[in-house]
């Protein structure tokens, strides 16, 4: 892989791709599309390509890219804060973005990688297989099955192009201090017993959640460009856990004993009790199986926070 695009790579995942692409293709021309709308340069320390400071879904690709081809395209940029309620905005940015750039990949058929989410199967609880009817809960939610649509309809109209959404569960891991709010459980609990207070949870503590490491969520999304052909793979650890034993595992590797302090959950109504993802599918079609367990990628999250 020489020629290589990343939208998003100021944020989250993508600077963690965008970097483990640059650590694993050395000689490759890596560049970035990002508004920094919720990214941080400080994510790209290190990055040796170019950057494109541009709004996806307004982007003039072909003017901008000319003929220039690459050999494969991840697409992380989104508005990722799944409290904007603008519908007009998610939707335009979420997917008028990903029409756009999957518009410019097909004149190459260029393998094209792309985050969906988890939040297409809405509050069900459970195991979570793709072939699940989507039950989006939110626009954010509905934005990503209209990528999802999208990407079916272009993959059934040209079966030899690759076109592979992945669907995230909850990733946690380094370059997420800037989501703020949105960042995830892992590290808001984290904080809060790094500063001596008590981890705040919602009453009993026992919701599940398939939390993933993004160390896993890199290695999956790289491995999706060269999928054998196109679909949709949930990219989640496949072993769930409580927010009680996420605490545990805080407290032993902080060497802290703090209880969790029970809260009302406003949310009652409509909050997952479990979500699990079925990764059997990226097993079988992938050959991925994620290697970070919860206590361990959370042990490894909480060596890297402290030797920041
Ligand atoms: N973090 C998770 O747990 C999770 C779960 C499910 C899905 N996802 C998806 O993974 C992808 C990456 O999420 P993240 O957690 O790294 O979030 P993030 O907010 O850190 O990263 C998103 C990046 O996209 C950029 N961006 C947003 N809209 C843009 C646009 N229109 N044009 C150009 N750049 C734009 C932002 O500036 C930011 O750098 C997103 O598509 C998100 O929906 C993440």
């Amino acid at each position: 892989m020489r020629n290589l695009l990343v939208t998003g790579g100021a944020g989250f995942i993508g600077s963690n791709l965008t970097l483990e692409l640059q650590r694993q293709f050395p000689g490759a021309r890596i560049v970035v599309v990002d508004d920094f709308r919720s990214g941080d340069f400080k994510n790209l320390r290190g990055f040796r390509g170019d950057v494109v400071a541009a709004d996806v879904s307004r982007l003039d690709w072909g003017r901008q890219f000319g003929d220039r081809s690459f050999d494969a395209i991840f697409h992380e940029a989104s508005i990722t804060d799944t409290t904007v309620h603008d519908q007009g905005l998610q939707v335009h940015d979420n997917v008028e973005g990903f029409r756009r750039l999957v518009e410019f990949a097909s004149g190459t058929q260029t393998p094209v990688v792309y985050a969906s989410s988890a939040a297409t199967y809405g509050i069900g609880s459970g195991v979570q297989t793709e072939d699940q009817e989507p039950a989006p809960a939110n626009v954010y939610a509905f934005s990503k099955v209209q990528l999802d649509n999208l990407a079916r309809m272009h993959a059934q109209r040209s079966p030899a192009w690759r076109i592979v959404g992945l669907r995230y569960f909850n990733v946690y891991g380094p370059n997420e201090i800037h989501k703020k709010a949105a960042a995830s459980m892992i590290f808001q609990l984290y904080r809060q017993m790094k500063s001596g207070q008590r981890p705040r949870v919602f009453r009993s503590g026992e919701h599940r959640r398939d939390f993933v490491f993004v160390r896993d969520v890199v290695a999956l999304t790289v491995r999706a460009a060269t999928a054998p052909h196109s679909g949709v793979f949930n990219c989640g650890s496949g072993h769930p856990i409580s927010f009680n034993e996420v605490i545990g595992v805080l407290n032993r590797n902080l060497g802290t004993s703090l209880e969790p302090e029970y809260i009302d959950n406003p949310y009652a109504d409509f909050y997952q009790p479990h979500t699990e993802a079925d990764m059997s599918r990226a097993s079988k079609e992938l050959g991925f199986v994620p290697q970070w367990k919860p206590a361990e990628g959370i042990a490894e999250y909480v060596n890297f926070l402290e030797n920041r």
